[in-house]
């Protein structure tokens, strides 16, 4: 959807009118704008994201949005990662993103987390926070914290430790680790080791757990930030079916509370976790919806999911 990010005015009647429809397609009309169907079936609630409205100001969507992205490109020597994405993450929210390689996922979450700059657009985290005049420290400090896909723990010392590490109050004291934490962090500590399964764990070292233990225990560490954003990069590659089982339990259960961005290529999985699926072709939105939605999107089979 290459007009992905442009706004069509008076869209707010004929939003109605397709949520009349019960989400039946909106035929196309010659007198209308190419993109005009893509806008309604948003604004229809396939879209996922609230309606946009044309008087709406930016201001307004940044109060109604934990995340905003709007028409942010990124090229590298030329080559558009992203070509005008337009994203908005509802508070509490877990949204799944999914699409083929290079679609420019990453890259995504590198621009939220400051990791790139884009060339045109705008990124707000909140209100007022915007994303692209702070650097990476500042904006993990603000509560945007991001899992890779490989896990990455410190494997010589137990699960508990690793946790600790994490947390706010310890995070530059290597040498607090043995320091007494305070009934309120030792609470918080153990409800992280039972979220995230490793409570019978808890003193192991890190480096004897398995695969799909150590991206929990990773999750762990990200939820010891008690971050507003959190943004999982394939969290589940590499995990046994019942590994990825409960994940999907740890994930469910955050919902509401987190509000997260979930990159995945398991469609099993993400049929297993999703509210509001967003398709990403050619670094901007093929497709934004619930899994049947996308699922059986024309445009999504053709380009993702035909080939899967
Ligand atoms: N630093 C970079 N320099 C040049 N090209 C880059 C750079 N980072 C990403 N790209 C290109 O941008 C495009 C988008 O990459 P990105 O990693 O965001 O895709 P992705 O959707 O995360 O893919 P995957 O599913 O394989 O992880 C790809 O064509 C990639 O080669
Ligand atoms: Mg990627």
């Amino acid at each position: 959807m290459g007009a992905q990010g442009r706004r069509f005015q008076g869209v707010l009647i004929v939003s109605a009118l397709a949520r009349k429809t019960n989400n039946a397609s909106v035929p196309k009309n010659p007198g209308l704008p190419d993109n005009f169907a893509e806008t309604v079936d948003r604004e229809a609630g396939r879209g996922g994201a609230a309606p946009i409205l044309s008087w709406e100001t930016k201001r307004e969507r940044r109060q109604k949005y934990i995340l905003f992205l709007e028409d942010v490109s990124v090229s590298f020597d030329g080559f558009k990662a992203l070509d005008n994405l337009t994203l908005y993450l509802n508070e509490g929210e877990l949204r799944c993103v999914i699409g083929p390689n290079g679609a420019g996922k990453t890259t995504m979450m590198d621009v939220i987390t400051g990791h790139t700059r884009p060339d045109s657009g705008e990124a707000f985290f909140g209100e007022n926070l915007n994303l692209l005049d702070k650097d990476e420290v500042f904006i993990a400090q603000s509560g945007i914290c991001r899992k890779f896909q490989k896990p990455s723990v410190f494997e010589s010392i137990t699960a508990a430790q690793n946790l600790v590490l994490a947390m706010k109050a310890h995070k530059t004291v290597f040498g607090t680790l043995a320091a007494k934490l305070s009934p309120e962090d030792n609470d918080y500590l153990g409800h992280i080791l039972s979220l995230v399964r490793l409570t019978d764990k808890a003193d192991k070292l890190a480096g004897t757990l398995s695969h799909g233990q150590k991206q929990w225990l990773e999750i762990g560490m990200l939820l010891a930030q008690k971050p507003k954003i959190l943004l999982l990069d394939e969290p589940v590659a590499g995990m046994t079916a019942r590994e990825i089982d409960r994940t999907t339990e740890l994930l469910l259960s955050l919902e509401g509370e987190h509000s997260i961005i979930l990159v995945e290529h398991d469609m099993e999985f993400v049929r297993s976790v999703a509210r509001t699926v967003t398709v990403l072709h050619q670094g901007t939105v093929l497709a934004e919806g619930d899994i049947d939605f996308v699922s059986s999107h024309p445009e999504v089979i053709e380009a993702y999911l035909g080939g899967a």
